[in-house]
């Protein structure tokens, strides 16, 4: 296996500990909303994701994916889709609140890397991977070199929609 000299300084894991989590979101596309992905919005769409909270694919599969990883359910359980309280949440809270969650269960968790994929046919999301990153990784507390976020069109296959599909690697 290649090594790098950042490696090198860490120390050796547990790979007993290493957990898997993956999740995945898709959300309706209408005119009038803000899209907001991974935190991020975009500016300038002429469509939003119609949902209750603000519709964030990319971290409600970060959350689903992470509480899936410790075997914790999926967001509605933290968040029940019925109940008022679910209502306008701010999606960083969601994946806050599955941090939380997952933590009181197992201690100490640190996310080793996040790999996610949207798909998105309109707009163009590349010129905004760089905010997106550095934005998943704040609320993670990793570096932008563990985020890989990749933008895939549905090729006219899935107008009309917006997708994330997410893993994490997490000890
Ligand atoms: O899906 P497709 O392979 O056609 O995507 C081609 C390129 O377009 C990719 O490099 C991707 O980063 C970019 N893309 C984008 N915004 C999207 C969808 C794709 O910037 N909404
Ligand atoms: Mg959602």
């Amino acid at each position: 296996m290649n090594t790098t000299p950042e490696d090198a300084k860490r120390p050796a894991r547990d790979t007993d500990r290493l957990r898997v989590g993956y999740g995945e979101d898709a959300h309706r596309l209408e005119a009038g909303r803000a899209l907001v992905i991974g935190g991020v919005a975009v500016p300038n769409s002429a469509v939003g994701a119609a949902a209750v909270s603000d519709g964030d694919v990319l971290l409600h599969a970060l959350a689903d994916a992470l509480l899936s990883a410790f075997a914790q359910g999926d967001i509605g359980v933290l968040f029940p889709p019925d109940d008022p309280a679910s209502r306008g949440l701010s999606s960083s809270v969601i994946v806050a609140t599955a941090l939380e969650r997952i933590r009181k269960q197992s201690g100490a968790v640190e996310v080793i890397n996040v790999s996610a994929v949207v798909t998105l046919d309109q707009p163009r999301l590349a010129p905004l991977r760089d905010q997106i990153v550095a934005q998943v990784g704040r609320l993670l507390a990793v570096e932008p070199d563990r985020v890989g976020i990749t933008f895939k069109t549905s090729e006219g296959l899935a107008l009309g929609h917006v997708q994330a599909r997410v893993v994490v690697l997490v000890t």
